[in-house]
């Protein structure tokens, strides 16, 4: 049994495959946490609360000084009575007070697991997934709490949100609204995070927790570039392979905030969920407020054993499952090589180049629609431009894929331009707060996708594009983050929700859009990566990883994404040198095995590639095409990190096995360069592997603990590739 509640000791214990999760309640109803780590067959007298009278920590019982909520391990501490740590939710009454308190009323345990509307979320069946429902209530207030706890035994995953109803006569503000907390009874841990920026996303901040807090936030609207809705805490001491870790994911991109807090006990409170910041919620009598998710993932072997959970899991039980097991096509898109410069005949000649090179989409970015020569205009106004496109999408859409390739679509659905037709006609479609000026953003502003009316435009317009021409692939692009974040349709008592109103906007849009459409890939992109998060993969199975296509900077940006998202993904391409971000010259050779551990494509102008070139494009999309699957649907596993060194190593093994694909990166050629070994992982210690390229035979455990050596070479920047076919 995944949930099991022991009534004589009050204990619920959750149970995975090899996890286990524990809570006791204490006194009235208190909810305590007590454990989350390697599978227990039970729990009775471990890890049991200790009570004594610590100096300045407030009792609500008067007659025991030894229980304050101050020190209680708590798993959704409450505010204003005595816990002085930070709280999971906040409240606010019509007299002003904050103060809430909650205690146990019930719980139901149910097979399955209940959809959150209006979110994105995990699913499984009734047989993959048990979900705790713990009810808590603050009898003063009419607030009911329910904590939903979602087991998924055989991943070794917990999802964690929170409903709020409120059931008394009155009005009631949510302050905060957080999916997850709970206090571990220890402190020896490292925090990991991912910050960054545009052309640089996801970059690895692992340091020591000490004293106080360490705390990542998105306050932009978006889950952002500048920090990942992702926290975990390590075991000091563990590694990639080794050691303990306890890791939170947020299926959510608006605003959030991830929170390790150390308490002068040596306590770790571990909290995600919305940010609070300018983010109220208004219950009216009878109403209730549903929080996004987090998936929880603790490993005991590392990273890489938290990666291969979160990636078996957002695949079955997160993506749109009819694309989970889909070849993803290799494209050729045509931002970096031709910008806002469209012109049909040479978009063809494009789409002939791509073709004779064996790429099988073909990807028509920005610029198609209104008079959009620059940035700055025709956001909203999706019908195509017949200077560019004389003959229509229409036309173009034939002729494209009259060569044999696949046609998709790049649009900003999210976005308005000052100087578009949509625009003046409704300058209110906007987010904007009256009497304010604008703040722009790449030059254009952001429609109000708490309306409906505003929503219904975004369906239908894009709509009508997609319903008319055969297209295979959509590109969803989101290039600013949001200011002047108010809304003309709602009260000023209501424009504290903005923010969370417009992220169910845009899963409301995407929802339909992907719905009604359900034959197309979507790909999600916000300038790049910026907005790479699980909410986003619910509804779109690949996001466009960075605008840095520079190969160097790949490889750790494809690096720390793995850590919770699958290779397949990510969109991954090969564009022209100098490369556009840094100016680097790295070799053709490098730059597609970089794109190849991902979701491959090419972004660059085809036509001024000389014969050499395009026969080795030719030879890169044939090979990947004969490793796709492996890459795509096997098991990926870091072997070197780009965060560390110079070399970069990473490999793959296909899902049944039978091949392995390793990659070994070099930055810097070195003067009495190291020879560098690839010790390949997830391998069987048993079998036989025939290497590709040599035809020599190594055995398994011969090519994970011992290693191959790569060959010496006197070249900056450099990549390799290792095939091996398992023959017995
Ligand atoms: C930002 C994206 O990340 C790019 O790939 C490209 O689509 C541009 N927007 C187009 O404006």
């Amino acid at each position: 049994m995944a949930v099991s509640y022991d009534k004589e000791r009050k204990i619920f214990h959750l149970r995975g495959k090899d996890t286990s999760y524990a809570m006791k309640l204490v006194k009235d109803g208190y909810l305590a946490h007590l454990y989350w780590g390697r599978g227990l067959r039970q729990v009775s007298q471990g890890r049991d609360l200790v009570w004594k009278d610590r100096g300045f920590a407030p009792n609500p019982y008067i007659e025991d000084r030894t229980f304050s909520l101050d020190t209680l391990p708590q798993e959704y501490p409450q505010t204003g009575n005595g816990d002085f740590r930070a709280c999971a939710y906040g409240i606010r009454e019509e007299n002003g007070s904050r103060i809430s308190n909650l205690l146990y009323e019930d719980h139901e345990i149910l097979e399955g697991k209940p959809e959150l509307p209006g979110l994105p979320a995990s699913f499984g069946s009734p047989e993959q997934v048990t979900t705790l429902k713990i009810h808590m209530a603050d009898s003063i207030l009419g607030l009911h709490v329910f904590l939903l706890y979602s087991v998924f035994e055989e991943e070794n995953v917990i999802t964690r949100s929170v409903r709020f109803e409120n059931r008394s006569g009155r009005p009631l503000t949510l302050t905060k609204m957080l999916s997850m907390s709970l206090d571990l009874r220890e402190d020896e841990f490292d925090v990991l995070t991912l910050y960054g920026a545009h052309n640089n996303e996801r970059n690895m901040d692992r340091r020591p927790l000490t004293s106080g807090s360490v705390r990542v936030e998105s306050i932009r609207g978006t889950s952002s570039p500048q920090q990942a809705p992702f926290m975990a805490l390590l075991r000091k001491g563990a590694t990639e392979d080794t050691g303990e870790v306890f890791a939170a994911n947020f299926v959510y991109s608006g605003n959030f905030l991830a929170e390790a807090q150390v308490d002068p006990f040596r306590n770790v409170r571990f909290q995600m969920g919305m940010n609070p910041w300018n983010g109220e919620w208004l219950l009216e009598p009878g109403e209730s407020f549903q929080t996004p998710e987090v998936v929880m993932v603790y490993s005991a072997d590392g990273l890489n054993g938290m990666s291969q959970t979160f990636h078996r899991f957002y695949q079955n039980h997160l993506v749109p499952q009819a694309f989970a097991g889909k070849r993803r096509p290799i494209l050729i898109n045509s931002w970096e090589g031709s910008f806002f410069d469209l012109k049909e005949e040479k978009l063809l000649e494009l789409a002939d180049r791509a073709a004779e090179a064996g790429i099988e989409l073909f990807v028509l970015d920005d610029g198609w629609f209104g008079h959009r020569d620059g940035d700055d205009s025709s956001l909203g106004d999706w019908v195509e431009d017949r200077r560019k496109l004389p003959g229509g999408l229409e036309r173009l859409s034939q002729e494209i894929h009259k060569r044999g390739l696949e046609f998709g679509l790049w649009v900003e659905p999210e976005m308005i331009s000052e100087d578009s037709e949509l625009y003046r006609a409704h300058p209110d479609y906007a987010l904007h707060v009256e009497g304010r000026p604008y703040t722009y953003g790449r030059g254009q502003l952001v429609l109000d996708l708490t309306r409906k009316e505003v929503r219904d435009y975004v369906v239908e317009s894009i709509s009508q594009v997609l319903s008319r021409i055969q297209v295979e692939y959509v590109k969803w692009d989101m290039n600013r983050h949001l200011t002047e974040a108010g809304s003309g349709s709602l009260p000023w008592n209501r424009q504290g929700e903005v923010f969370h109103r417009y992220v169910l906007g845009l899963y409301d849009i995407a929802a339909r859009l992907t719905g009604r459409f359900p034959d197309i890939l979507f790909e999600s992109c916000s300038s790049g990566g910026g907005r790479f998060d699980p909410g986003m993969l619910y509804y779109m199975p690949q996001t466009w990883c960075s605008d840095n296509t520079d190969a160097v900077c790949r490889m750790r940006i494809q690096y720390a994404t793995s850590l919770t998202y699958p290779p397949v993904t990510m969109g991954a391409h090969v564009s022209g040198i100098p490369n556009q971000q840094t100016g680097r010259v790295t070799p053709l050779a490098t730059r597609g095995y970089v794109a190849m551990s991902a979701d491959f494509g090419y972004e660059l102008d085809l036509c001024k590639c000389g014969a050499e070139e395009l026969s080795q494009i030719r030879e890169q999309v044939a090979f990947y095409k004969e490793i796709r699957d492996t890459v795509q649907f096997g098991r990926f596993y870091r072997v070197n990190s780009p965060f560390e060194g110079n070399v970069c190593q990473w490999n793959f093994v296909s899902q049944d096995g039978r091949e392995a694909v390793a990659f070994h990166f070099e930055i810097l050629s070195q003067p009495a360069a190291p020879v560098r070994l690839l010790k390949l992982k997830g391998l069987d210690p048993d079998g036989v592997y025939r290497d590709q390229e040599s035809g020599i035979l190594y055995g398994g455990d011969e090519l994970m603990y011992c290693g191959i050596s790569v060959p010496l070479k006197k070249q900056d920047f450099r990549g390799e590739c290792f095939r091996f076919m398992r023959i017995k």
